[in-house]
Formats: C-alpha cells, sequence, structure tokens
C-alpha cells in the first residue's frame, strides 16, 4: 500500500498545478466470438494502485492543492457476478485500495465531463477507453502523454518490487530445471511447454510472454512459439519461457540437449555463448552505459567465432565498426532489455531505441540473453555444415545494484556439466 502511495505522489508532484490525470486500464481482448482472452491490467494500471479488474479508470485532480486519488471501477452487480465473478466494487475501492476516492463506471461521462472543465491540462494514454477518449476530445483540454514520467519512475524498482520480481525469476528457473528433469529424446515441444507452464500455474502464476520452446533448427528461429514438433535424439532444444508474479515478469532461456548430451560442436557453441552472456553480465554495473553489456559480449562472440573458424577474417571485420560486424549474421538480436511490468520493460535502452543511452542505476532489473543462431535454413549466408541446425541462447535476468549484478535466476544451472546431470533424472521409469 505504502508503494503505492509514495509512487502517486512522485508521479503527480512532477505535473502542472492545472492538470487532471485519467489514465484508463487496457481493454478485455476478444479471442473468439463471446469468448476472452485471459484479462490482464495495463501495468500503468498496475503500478499506480494495483488494480487489475478490467475497464477501470485512475483519475487524480488537485483540490486546494492537494492531491487527490481516485479510481472508476464496475459497481457491484448480481447479475453480472453470476456470469463474470465477484467484484470488489465502489465500497471496497474505497475502502481497501491505495485510493483516496472511487467511483462507479457507470458515472464516468457525467463526473469526468465535469470535472475536466476545472483543468487546462490532461494527462491520459488514448487508445485504451473510447468513451474516456470522447469525453477528453469534447473538452477541446490540452492532452498531454504521462508515460515520459511514469517509465522514469519504473525503470527503478522498489524494495517490494524488487521482491516481486524475484519471486518470478525463482519460480522461472525451477519451471526450467523441471522441464530438464523430464526431458527425452522424443518428446514434443508441446510437452516440455507444458511442464514448464504447469509449474507457472500450479504456483498461482501465469506466462509473461508465449513460451518459446524450439527443438533442432527451430531453436534458431527467434521468436518461434508454435511448439509443435517433436525434438529428435541428437538435438538441442531452446526454452525461452518466463512467467509473472503480481504482474512482474521474469524471462529466462536455457538450452539443452534432449539426451543428456552435449555433442562437441553443440558443446562449443554453448561454451562461447556462456562465455559471452557471464561478460555481459559482469559489464551490468552501476554508471556504465546500457551498451557495455552488448559490447561485452559481442567482443566474446566475434573473437570465438573467428577462434571456431566461423569467421574467416580479422576481430575488426568480424566485430564491425558499430558492433554490426559479421558476427551478427549469427547473433542477430539485442543482448537484452528492461525488465519489470512489462517483459520488454519501460524506460528505452534497447538497442536500436532512439532514446538516449542510459546509464545503469542500482535498482534497474534486465536481461542478458545473446544467442547464436546457425539455422540449416538460412539462404543469406553459408552454414558451417559442424553447426547446421544449432540455435543457443541463454538468458538471465539481473538487478542492479551498488555491490554489483545480481543474478535473479541464479537457481537455474547453466554450466555443461550440471544442465547434463538434471537432463531426465526426474523421469518414471516408463519414459526414461
Ligand atoms: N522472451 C523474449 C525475450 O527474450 O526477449
Ligand atoms: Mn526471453
Ligand atoms: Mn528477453
Amino acid at each position: 500500500m505504502e508503494d503505492y502511495r509514495i509512487r502517486q505522489e512522485l508521479f503527480l508532484n512532477d505535473l502542472p498545478n492545472d492538470s487532471i490525470v485519467l489514465i484508463p486500464t487496457n481493454p478485455i481482448s476478444y479471442r473468439s466470438n463471446d469468448t476472452t482472452y485471459p484479462y490482464r491490467a495495463s501495468s500503468y494500471m498496475l503500478y499506480l494502485c494495483g488494480w487489475d479488474a478490467p475497464e477501470a479508470v485512475f483519475m487524480a485532480y488537485r483540490t486546494s492543492g492537494t492531491w487527490v486519488t481516485s479510481i472508476f471501477v464496475q459497481p457491484r452487480d448480481t447479475k453480472a457476478e453470476i456470469w463474470e465473478g465477484r467484484r470488489v466494487g465502489v465500497e471496497g475501492a474505497s475502502s481497501n485500495w491505495p485510493i483516496d476516492e472511487a467511483h462507479s463506471l457507470t458515472d464516468i461521462d457525467e463526473i469526468i465531463s465535469e470535472k475536466v472543465k476545472n483543468f487546462n491540462k490532461i494527462y491520459s494514454i488514448p487508445g485504451s477507453n473510447s468513451l474516456l477518449d470522447q469525453i477528453i476530445h469534447k473538452s477541446g483540454s490540452e492532452v498531454l502523454d504521462p508515460r515520459e514520467i511514469l517509465d522514469n519512475m519504473r525503470v527503478i524498482k522498489s524494495e517490494g518490487e524488487i521482491k516481486l520480481m524475484k519471486k518470478s525469476a525463482s519460480l522461472a528457473s525451477l519451471a526450467h530445471i523441471e522441464g530438464m528433469k523430464k526431458t527425452f529424446s522424443g518428446i514434443g515441444e508441446w510437452e516440455l511447454q507444458s511442464i514448464i507452464e504447469s509449474y507457472f500455474s500450479s504456483n498461482k502464476s501465469c506466462t509473461s510472454y508465449n513460451s518459446i520452446v524450439g527443438g533442432g533448427d527451430n531453436a534458431t528461429i527467434l521468436h518461434y512459439n508454435s511448439n509443435d514438433i517433436v525434438v529428435n535424439e541428437g538435438n538441442l532444444v531452446l526454452v525461452d519461457a518466463g512467467c509473472e508474479v503480481y504482474g512482474y515478469a521474469s524471462d529466462i532461456t536455457r538450452t539443452w540437449p534432449v539426451n543428456g548430451k552435449f555433442t562437441i560442436p553443440q558443446k562449443e557453441i554453448y561454451s562461447l555463448v556462456l562465455r559471452a552472456e557471464i561478460a555481459g553480465i559482469n559489464a551490468c554495473q552501476v554508471g556504465a552505459p546500457w551498451s557495455a553489456m552488448h559490447h561485452a559480449a559481442s567482443e566474446v562472440l566475434a573473437q570465438g567465432l573467428i577462434d571456431l573458424g566461423i569467421l574467416k577474417c580479422s576481430f575488426e571485420e568480424a566485430l564491425g565498426e558499430n558492433y554490426d560486424g559479421k558476427f551478427r549474421n549469427f547473433f542477430m538480436h539485442g543482448t537484452g532489455h528492461m525488465l519489470g511490468l512489462d517483459v520488454h520493460d519501460v524506460g528505452g535502452g534497447r538497442q536500436g531505441d532512439k532514446s538516449p543511452e542510459r546509464i545503469l542505476q542500482s535498482g534497474m532489473v534486465l536481461t542478458v540473453e545473446p544467442g547464436l543462431y546457425f539455422g540449416s535454413w538460412r539462404t543469406d549466408i553459408e552454414i558451417p555444415s559442424r553447426y547446421s541446425g544449432i540455435g543457443i541462447r541463454i538468458e538471465d535476468d539481473v538487478l542492479i545494484t551498488d555491490t554489483g549484478p545480481v543474478v535473479l535466476t541464479s537457481e537455474c544451472p547453466k554450466e555443461i556439466s550440471e544442465i547434463e546431470s538434471l537432463i531426465g533424472n526426474g523421469l518414471s521409469e516408463n519414459n526414461a
């Protein structure tokens, strides 16, 4: 509760006196006819007051120099609750939530249309609530985007948020371990997905993004998630699956051989990616620029690809002047991103972003996730036959602290020998 009040105060005190804040949550998304996707509130709503039910609007305005925070919610309604489930309602919201007052959504037009008359500036995020957008449009007031302020705040996690992120990282790590233990040659990607996701749901969690379970060549497709192919003897499987705890995401990737034993070529690539990942993590120091981890990981990869004979050129040519050299043929994505209420969290800093380069600060949480991909299906470059069909990524979640990077996903092993000893050791006699 205290955390929300602190956030509200920090945010609102950054706004001019003559402004009102109107932030809607996410709309319900339909999957098929009248069937919906599981509901996920907007991260801004969760951040400002933790309200996770649909249709709500967060409002804040100044009266006699003091900020009043408020929320519009679905009112209690027995008929609707019979079908859709219990509602907290207006009474519940005003007495148990970190806000000053609550209103029914049925009064939104009347109350907001009247309220906005007193303010010249409206801070809102359009596109999620058409009624609210119309009311705002009719007011004729200047509309401003609150996200720059909120995003800057969200980049630094509070102690409470870090606790939730540790829990989320721990669950995702244990789910990957569960997956390794239950892996065998011939396992379906969907079976592995189910083992991991049922670990999430049995711990009252859910996925934070579509799980990627790619066996063999499928691991070389970065956002592969059809997860419908059998992983055969001799192949690696790449599992990129994270969960959410009170909205806070984890995002972890491990790659392992389904038969429990890396081949020599697989080991060569795995060891190189692991060295790059550790170099990236070690570069996550307070005061370092955001790009430091990308540069550190890239340098290891570029040199390693030369050492393995995959790139036949100088280090300078492999790396490129702007880290855009030949190594990018095999490592096509960024080295990491911010992590928080969104898996690709706000605050900029992703490689290729136009936002100014961020300096790492204590309390930031980010991922480090280099990989190397040798898709046998590639037609744009020559894939060395020794490594054809290998795709490996290793991804951890990292908290920046004054005493160095803390790996929140450290419970999940990533050394070759640790992984090999886990695979298949949770199988029953029937499928071992
Ligand atoms: N799971 C998506 C990513 O690693 O960024
Ligand atoms: Mn990931
Ligand atoms: Mn990631």
